[in-house]
Order: C-alpha cells, then sequence, then structure tokens
C-alpha cells in the first residue's frame, strides 16, 4: 500500500502541569497531568492540504509542533515520507527532515528577528542548509522567493516593522519556502490580519501550492479560511479528534454535535435565514475532562452513554448519535 506523505498514528502529548514539587508537599495535592493530544490519527497526501479546526485549547498547536519535530510525542507516531518522529525516534531523523519541513506561524513579527533586514531572514535558511554556492546566488535566490511572494527585490533592504501585516506574513513565506520544503505546516497564517488581506494570503499559498506540490498542514479556529483550502479537514475538541471530511462534504453535511455548532457560529457558512447561533457552552478544564464523551456537558444529543464511554471514530466520525442514527438529521 502506498503511504501518504504525511502520516500520523494514535498521536498523544501530556504535559506536566504540577505545581513545583515543594508547594505539593507543603500545600499538598498531586502530580497533574494535561492530555493536550490523546490519540490523534489522519494523514495527507503528497501535495494535498489537511485542515485542523477547533476551538481555542483543543491541541491544534501541540499537533503541529510535533508534526514540524519541534515537540516530542508523548506515544503514537509521526511519519513524514517514511520517516518515522516518535517517542523513541533516533535524533537523527527530525534532523534528516528539517530542510524538506517548514512552519509559519500567525505573527510573523514574533517569528521574523526586528533587526535583520528581510533579505537576510530570507537568505538565513539558504545558508544554513547550504543552498548556494555564492553571495551571487544566494542574492538571486532571495529576490526570486520575493517575486514569488509577489514583493520586489528592494524589499530585501527593508525591516519587518516597515512592512504591513500581510506582506510580513508574505515574508515568513518566502523564508519557509527558502529551503525548498515539501511539507508546510501553517499555524493560523491569517487569523491576525483582516478578512481581504486573508483571502490575498490564502491564494498566494494555494498558488504556491500548485507550482511547488507542496503538502500543507493549516490550521486554524475559522473554519471560512479552511473551507477554502482543504483537502481533508479534522476538527478537534480537547486534544481528540471528532470528525474528519473530505472537502466541503463535511461544511454541507457536518455530522458530529461539535462540527454542527462550530459551523452555525460561521456567519459566511451559515445558511441565509437560519438562525446563527454562537458556539455554546464552555470548554471543560482539560486537566479534568468530563468522563465518556468530553463533550457530553455541551452536546443538546447526550445520553447515558455518551456520559459514560468515550465514542470511537467510526467512518470519520466520533459519536454515539451518530452511529445510533439518532439526531443526524437535527
Ligand atoms: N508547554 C505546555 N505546558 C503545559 N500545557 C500546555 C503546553 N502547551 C500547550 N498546553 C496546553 O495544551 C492544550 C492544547 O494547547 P494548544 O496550544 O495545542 O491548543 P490550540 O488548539 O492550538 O489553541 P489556540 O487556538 O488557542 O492556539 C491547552 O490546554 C494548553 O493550555
Ligand atoms: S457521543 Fe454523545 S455527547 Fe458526544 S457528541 Fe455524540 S451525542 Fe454528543
Ligand atoms: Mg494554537
Amino acid at each position: 500500500m502506498k503511504q501518504d506523505f504525511v502520516q500520523i498514528a494514535e498521536l498523544r502529548r501530556t504535559f506536566d502541569v504540577s505545581k513545583p514539587w515543594l508547594n505539593r508537599v507543603l500545600e499538598g495535592g498531586e502530580k497533574q497531568f494535561l492530555k493536550a493530544v490523546d490519540g490523534v490519527s489522519f494523514s495527507v497526501p503528497r501535495g494535498k492540504t489537511f485542515a485542523l479546526v477547533g476551538e481555542s485549547g483543543s491541541g491544534k498547536s501541540t499537533v503541529a509542533r510535533m508534526v514540524v519535530g519541534l515537540l516530542r510525542p508523548t506515544g503514537g507516531a509521526v511519519e513524514i515520507d517514511g520517516v518515522k518522529l516518535g517517542p523513541q525516534a533516533r535524533g537523527g531523523a527530525v534532523k534528516a527532515l528539517r530542510r524538506r519541513m517548514q512552519m509559519v506561524f500567525q505573527d510573523p513579527y514574533a517569528s521574523l528577528n526586528p533587526r535583520w533586514r528581510v533579505g537576510r531572514i530570507i537568505a538565513e535558511p539558504i545558508r544554513a542548509f547550504g543552498l548556494a554556492t555564492s553571495k551571487r546566488e544566494m542574492d538571486m535566490r532571495v529576490d526570486e522567493l520575493l517575486a514569488l511572494v509577489g514583493l520586489h527585490a528592494a524589499d530585501a533592504r527593508k525591516f519587518p516593522h516597515e512592512f504591513s501585516g500581510g506582506q510580513r506574513q508574505r515574508v515568513a513565506i518566502a523564508r519557509a519556502l527558502a529551503s525548498k520544503p515539501e511539507l508546510i505546516v501553517c499555524d493560523e497564517p491569517t487569523s491576525a490580519l483582516d478578512v481581504s488581506v486573508q483571502a490575498q494570503i490564502l491564494n498566494l499559498m494555494r498558488d504556491l501550492q500548485e507550482q511547488f506540490g507542496l503538502t500543507y498542514l493549516i490550521i486554524s479556529h475559522n473554519l471560512a479560511v479552511v473551507r477554502h483550502m482543504a483537502d481533508q479537514t479534522g476538527v478537534m475538541y480537547l486534544g481528540r479528534l471528532v470528525e474528519i471530511g473530505e472537502g466541503r462534504d463535511m461544511f454541507r453535511n457536518p455530522r458530529h454535535p461539535y462540527t454542527r455548532m462550530l459551523l452555525q457560529a460561521v456567519p459566511d457558512i451559515a445558511a441565509i435565514g437560519a438562525t446563527r447561533t454562537a458556539v455554546q457552552g464552555e470548554i471543560p478544564n482539560p486537566i479534568t475532562p468530563p468522563p465518556g464523551c468530553t463533550f457530553h456537558p455541551r452536546c443538546p444529543l447526550a445520553n447515558d452513554r455518551c456520559r459514560r464511554e468515550a465514542p470511537a471514530m467510526r467512518a470519520g466520525v466520533a459519536c454515539h448519535a451518530v452511529e445510533e442514527g439518532r439526531g443526524e438529521a437535527a
């Protein structure tokens, strides 16, 4: 069987969020662990886009950081083009993949060195990976990268603060492209931008994907953003995937009660005339998640089974009600 470019199996990450040892001794209290990612599996074929969506704290960024090797999983595995990154992965594995995967963050202002000119920022990965043999070749490559993201060669001499938010995101994308990656992981790439600028950046990302056959993992809490980009979308809630859907299917026909709740809260997706309800209820404390289906305190379809038993992912949905055939048409 041919493997997908990105393959994520039963990925887990626990954080120790205990009080310091001495406080525990003096004030009492157990060690506390937070399951930020609790058994997430999905795969992304080469050249395709997988989107991860969910409310704040659902574990999206933690997944992203494990995928690019910035964070070691507690369990499960990430496999990129057949190279395994897991709790027991050999040290060289991440290194071998480093050039081939890059991350673009929400706030390029925080991720671009403010004291460096843009030319140097973009040249840095070229230098680090030894991708140019002369200064001249390096400069040409920087010019080329700037042009690719719709900036001018003269912009190489400017500092990050001399750009608008959208332009800065273009710089961050140029820097990501500099190492000729195959996978780009974008964590909320457009959340900080105006809607019209967001659309421009997303269009640019699509063009680049086509041009270079890039594989994308896009993270967003905004379903409107990913609807236009994703070949597949995974919805996360409290560290778990609750629904995975193909293309626009999930947006037309959301099945999990949580996905429906999220979609109802997105204005430009709600059908005309339908009532728009905000996302209801609070996300529970992830240190002490509710038993059974962790969504049950917020779910209109919850019953006794939901309060007892965690639903398994079946045919793209993890929900007892969907499995039992109740409430899907609601
Ligand atoms: N280094 C850490 N130490 C302790 N807890 C952490 C750490 N990193 C993340 N968490 C916790 O793990 C959970 C998932 O966090 P994560 O940042 O992955 O969520 P997210 O879906 O990206 O949220 P957001 O939309 O706000 O970016 C949260 O409860 C968060 O507080
Ligand atoms: S398993 Fe139960 S509580 Fe969880 S989403 Fe489905 S119906 Fe709601
Ligand atoms: Mg995040």
